[in-house]
């Protein structure tokens, strides 16, 4: 029994050590929000926050995740979340929605998670920011360009501007 505290809240689940934490999300916790895409760390499909760092779940083995705080896409809004967290969540997804980011929408918790990670350290990112912080997250859609001006858009609102339509 190894037991994770996910989304504020602590859930006990029978997984071995080296499991990857994705399974253990998705299967043990019933948080499908996060998905599987490559399984080798080459996608960001099933990426989530590991104490506020994005981290590729997929080669994360349960182990090491187990003393950490872990955030899905489902925590980023609920009760238990951070005030600030939530607050830059909704402007994210605000701004998801009046880019129309997302297209068969697959890829895109992993794009969302990376994106709170980096507006929670850098208030006003520049392009490179973004580039690095989004590398090596994959979207077949070619929502590359839009994922980029909704966190300009989100980090605008944040400051106190408005989100562009
Ligand atoms: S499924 Fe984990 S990086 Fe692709
Ligand atoms: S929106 Fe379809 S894979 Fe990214």
């Amino acid at each position: 029994m190894i037991t994770l505290r996910v989304n504020g809240q602590e859930i006990s689940i029978n997984a071995d050590a080296d499991s990857p934490l994705l399974w253990a999300l998705r299967e043990d916790c019933a948080l499908t929000g996060t998905k599987f895409g490559c399984g080798i760390s080459r996608c960001g499909a099933c990426t989530v926050l590991l104490d506020g760092v994005p981290a590729r779940s997929c080669v994360t083995p349960v182990a090491q995740a187990k003393s950490r705080e872990i955030t899905t896409i489902e925590g980023l809004r609920d009760i238990n979340a951070p005030a600030d967290r939530a607050r830059i969540a909704a402007a994210i997804q605000a701004a998801w929605t009046a880019h129309s980011v997302a297209q068969c929408g697959y890829c895109q918790s992993g794009f969302v998670m990376a994106a709170v990670a980096l507006l929670s350290t850098v208030a006003a990112p520049s392009d490179r920011d973004i580039e690095d912080a989004l590398r090596g997250h994959l979207c077949p859609c070619g929502s590359y360009e839009r994922v980029r001006a909704a966190i300009h858009n989100a980090a605008r609102a944040l400051s106190g501007g408005l989100v562009a339509t």
